[in-house]
């Protein structure tokens, strides 16, 4: 039999990880923020003094970091790197190693090793056109940037770290440019994925309408 795939895809800031931790934490399911992986690679070629527009040298790299994940944080080489990797800087970075065709290579084979039973929820940009093409529901779970740009500015605020506005709509402008031109594993969305635009939904509703996809799908 095989393991079942709940892919869901969409731009920066849409809300995708915390509702799919929670369509995994509700199914039982193991969860994967492949977003975190690029972030490991652009933090660690930062540490390793490799440029982030070196793609074969960061993909080499990359094939020999121990990456573990465990109760909520993120263990580079046995160091918890948790806040670090969700800096404004570390986002754009991961960003620019993600175009590199070799970077998405030598992520390829981790990123399947997260399949297990009884299933798995996966987000990120590529879940459903090439890492999990299998995957038995699809999402492309978006909002508009104006929405996006506010959600991650309260973000900023409750943790009380000095943000502008203006500043994180443009920096979420470029970003989805890059997530959405680049020429390989472009952010698209596939005909079969099921559109969630959550500009007026609350995550509890919009984890309702995944389960939902999920139960007709299977
Ligand atoms: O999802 P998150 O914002 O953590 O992802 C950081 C960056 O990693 C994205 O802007 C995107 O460029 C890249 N990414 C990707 N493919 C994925 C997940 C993330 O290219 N599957």
């Amino acid at each position: 039999m095989t393991i079942p795939v709940i892919a869901i895809d969409g731009p920066s800031a849409s809300g995708k990880g915390t509702v799919a931790q929670r369509v995994a934490d509700k199914l039982g399911f193991h969860y994967l923020d492949s977003g975190a992986l690029y972030r490991i690679v652009a933090y660690a070629g930062k540490q390793y003094n490799i440029a982030w527009n070196q793609g074969e040298t960061l993909a080499e790299m990359a094939a020999k970091l121990e990456i573990r994940f465990e109760d909520g944080q993120i263990y580079l080489n046995g160091n918890i790197i948790t806040e670090e990797v969700r800096s404004e800087e570390i986002s754009r970075g991961a960003s620019e190693v993600a175009v590199h065709p070799a970077v998405r290579t030598a992520l390829l084979a981790l990123q399947h090793s997260f399949r297990q039973a009884p299933g798995l929820v996966a987000d990120g940009r590529d879940m459903a056109t090439v890492v999990f093409p299998d995957a038995i529901a699809k999402v492309y779970l978006t909002a508009s940037a104006e929405v996006r740009a506010e959600r991650r500015y309260k973000q900023l605020k409750e943790k009380e770290i000095h943000a502008n506005l203006q500043d994180i709509l443009q920096d979420l402008r470029n970003r989805d440019t890059r997530d959405q031109q680049r020429a390989t594993a472009p952010l698209q969305k596939t005909d079969d994925a099921m559109l969630l635009v959550t500009d007026q939904l609350s995550i509890d509703q919009a984890v309702e309408k995944v389960l939902q996809h999920y139960r007709q799908a299977s």
